[in-house]
């Protein structure tokens, strides 16, 4: 008999909801599977037969014909497994019919075992949102999956419960519904107050969160550069419930949920060192995963070491920085991967670290030093519109109290954000950083006295057309930190600040 059992597949960190439908003819013994299902499902029946009897649960030994539908979409992933044993079970009578309002998702091992997947949260809301009101998940997925309104979550740990639970010999209890603390993310770990002096950095940082601008900084090591990034997300405004529940989608697809974190609620901070690889960077693999960048989204990238890192790393960050998402071709049609980070690089002065630093004598020749430099400038002259300076804080200063924390500081920040959303909500809701070229013009105009200033600049340090952009913008952001409706040529100067450090960059 025909059997129709609910799931979903994944695309991206999105579902799609999929009748797997089972049909039991007479015939020779045969098992297959159409409807453009990957390898591994392919694969499935292998692991169902041998589930199905370690389970000591008959496996017809006729003809099996799968469908899963619609048929035109492709579908991939190990989750397949439990509805399509299901589905075999109901057409061969073992188990009464199952209605379309319940959903399985779930690999098996060979003993029955059902086991963790990627992608639980998605699928379970895609479900949700298509009027599923029950979902079967492995018992390690049921925690996320309980994030879904709308659903009853029955967590599974083998084939035989899932059985005798339709049968009505036992009962899998629903998983109690999961109340929520969405404020959670509000409190901070780590304080600016901790971070002694710096107060330039401090101020680069606010701006650069204020804008969503990216941020360089320049100084030898342990001047506090890994510890200012650090703390970058804190003062950056408190994430909706939508936001976080994006990121922990995010974070689901990538197999990252558990016991300890079954929501993120917290900006992310992620930091990469210079010898990842671009598919651990953007993500990729055979069934798409988020890369780093991904993982980041609404937090900051932490690049430490920048000049180490390959030129084809970095060239492979434009397009996702632009366009705040990963698209990863796949046969199966693209999978996208949102990612809308702030940048923030580190390096050291000079190949040795120590250049400019008064406690160390720097021993590298002028010409690695220049060449260290240009180095640099190619790398960020198009990505990083800001460049600070971190000095190693001096002795006086390491006592000394902080003059400004998280609190004070994010305050500036949510100012100047709320500035933005009421200027450019209309457009669609965007930060200066990402003002396109073509409306710098209505929202960034210069008086005089700015214009006369950056035609200076323009010559003078040089800046190229696009690093004059930058700077209007960084300055744009700066006015909005203080409450001013115009730039001025006060803050066109410290942007301009920003931007001189080095080679003009
Ligand atoms: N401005 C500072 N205020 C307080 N502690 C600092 C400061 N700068 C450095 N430190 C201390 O030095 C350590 C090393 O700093 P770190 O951020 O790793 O430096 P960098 O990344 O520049 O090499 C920090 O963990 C912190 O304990
Ligand atoms: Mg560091
Ligand atoms: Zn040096």
């Amino acid at each position: 008999m025909l059997s129709k059992i609910m799931t979903a597949s994944l695309y991206g960190i999105d579902g799609q909801v999929i009748t797997v439908e089972t049909d039991i003819t007479s015939g020779l013994p045969s098992y297959n599977v159409v409807g453009l299902g990957d390898a591994v499902i392919k694969e499935a029946g292998e692991r169902i037969k041998s589930a199905l009897a370690n389970s000591f649960l008959p496996f017809p030994r006729t003809k099996i014909t799968v469908n899963l539908s619609p048929a035109f979409s492709k579908k991939e992933g190990s989750h397949f497994d439990l509805p399509m044993a299901v589905g075999i079970l109901v057409s061969s009578g073992v188990l009464p019919v199952i209605g379309r309002d319940t959903a399985f998702f779930g690999e098996l091992s060979l003993d029955g075992r059902v086991v963790g997947v990627r992608g639980t949260l998605p699928l379970v809301l895609c479900a949700a949102k298509e009027g599923i009101k029950n979902v079967f998940v492995p018992e390690e997925n049921a925690e996320e999956a309980s994030l879904a309104e709308g659903v009853d979550v029955y967590p599974v740990r083998n084939l035989t419960q899932v059985v005798r639970h339709f049968r009505g010999e036992e009962r899998i209890w629903i998983k109690p519904e999961r109340l929520i603390d969405w404020e959670e993310g509000d409190e901070v770990t780590e304080d600016f107050a901790d971070v002694a002096g710096q107060e330039n950095a401090k101020r680069a940082m606010v701006i650069s969160a204020a804008g969503g601008h990216g941020l360089m900084m320049m100084g030898s090591p342990g001047a506090g550069k890994t510890m200012l990034a650090k703390r970058l997300p804190g003062i950056l405004p408190p994430l909706t419930k939508e936001e976080m529940l994006v990121i922990t989608k995010i974070y689901s697809v990538a197999g990252l949920l558990g016991e300890n974190m079954p929501l993120v609620t917290k900006r992310p901070f992620r930091s990469i060192h210079h010898d990842i690889t671009k598919a651990a960077l953007l993500g990729g693999g055979l069934h798409p995963r988020p890369g780093e960048f991904s993982l980041a989204h609404q937090g900051v990238l932490f690049m430490d070491e920048m000049p180490l890192f390959s030129k084809n790393v970095i060239e492979s960050l434009r397009r996702p920085l632009e366009d705040k998402e990963v698209v990863i071709a796949r046969h199966s049609g693209n999978a996208r991967f949102p990612g809308n980070v702030i940048l923030v690089a580190a390096a050291n002065p000079c190949p040795c670290g120590h250049a400019g630093d008064d406690s160390k004598e720097c021993t590298c020749s002028g010409l690695q030093i220049a060449n260290y430099e240009r180095k640099i400038s190619d790398m960020i002259l198009d990505r990083i519109d800001m460049h600070v300076r971190v000095n190693r804080v001096r002795y006086e200063d390491v006592e000394k109290k902080s003059e400004i924390g998280t609190a004070e500081m994010r305050e500036q920040v949510v100012g100047a954000r709320k500035r933005q959303e009421e200027r450019y909500g209309k457009d669609g809701m965007m930060h200066n950083a990402h003002l396109p070229v073509r409306l710098i013009g209505e929202y960034c105009k210069l008086d005089e006295g700015g214009k006369r200033l950056m035609k200076n600049a323009y010559d003078k340090l040089p800046l190229t057309m696009r690093t004059y952009h930058k700077t209007i913008l960084v300055a744009r952001t700066i006015a909005d930190i203080e409450g001013a409706e115009d730039i001025e040529e006060r803050h066109l100067a410290e942007a301009l600040g920003y931007r001189g450090g080095m080679n003009g960059i």
